[in-house]
């Protein structure tokens, strides 16, 4: 019922030359493919080379991060308006760098997350905890505040148009994923959260697992029920990691 969704976060990385030659050689691996989404968020600068290299192809773009605001005296930000008017179709919201590195807090994501919707965008809503909290016990917690606060104000008909990726901080880039039953377990308690808060639509949003997605461990972790995609960092930068990983 709810198609999976693979998708890349490049980061920091690839110039708009790198997006193309990537597109280039990413494309012909992919394009059979049907019944799965496939999106690559990149940094802004590469967003129009990109939008243009997947024209007429199964492959979505989408933005790493985007302000609330339609524009203003905000020195160095791209609102969620700005990404509508290049046709910009996804947006990650409250990636653990984001919120780690440059202070988003679950006030801001919400923020974000209404703004993104506003603008017909189809926002990707990162959580996940820090190795501390995870050998305390408080996992789950964590996780329910920032779903609970980032998500707050949306109509159930709003709801269905939000990704949530579950991204354990600990195993962002560290080449440590969580097992696919534990990261069952959270993606499992973020969907009864949403279906407390928002009714039976939590059938239908997709949750993501984030964190040391490979080629290896894709197959399993995809194969868990309340798992429908992931969100790729370092491999999804190799037209063929990433092509693999969408196989599974
Ligand atoms: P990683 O990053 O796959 O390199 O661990 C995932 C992410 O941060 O979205």
């Amino acid at each position: 019922m709810r198609t999976p969704l693979l998708a890349g976060n490049w980061k920091m990385f690839k110039t708009p030359e790198e997006a193309k030659a990537f597109f280039q050689e990413f494309l012909p691996l992919v394009e059979k493919i049907e019944g799965k989404e496939i999106l690559l968020c990149v940094p802004f600068i590469d967003l129009q080379v990109s939008i243009e290299a997947v024209k007429n192809s199964n492959i979505q773009v989408g933005a790493q991060n985007g302000h609330w605001e339609k524009e203003g005296a905000y020195t160095g930000e791209i609102s969620m308006e700005m990404l509508k008017q290049i046709q910009c179709p996804w947006v990650i919201i409250g990636h653990s760098e984001r919120r780690e590195y440059f202070g988003e807090t679950n006030q801001t994501t919400a923020f974000k997350v209404r703004a993104a919707l506003e603008n017909g965008l189809k926002p990707i809503l990162c959580v996940g905890e820090s190795l501390e909290e995870r050998e305390s016990g408080k996992t789950n917690e964590k996780v329910i505040g920032q779903i609970t606060e980032g998500l707050a104000g949306l109509s159930e008909e709003e709801m269905k148009k939000v990704t949530v990726a579950y991204e354990p901080i600990w195993a962002i880039g560290t080449g440590k994923t969580a097992t696919s039953e534990d990261a069952q377990n959270v993606c499992s308690v973020l969907r009864s959260t949403i279906q407390k808060l928002f009714g039976e639509v939590s059938q239908e949003v997709r949750i993501l697992y984030g964190g040391s997605v490979k080629p290896d461990n894709a197959p399993e972790l995809l194969a868990q029920p309340d798992i429908d995609g992931a969100l790729v960092g370092g491999a999804s930068l190799k037209a063929g990691d990433f092509a693999q990983i969408v196989k599974s």
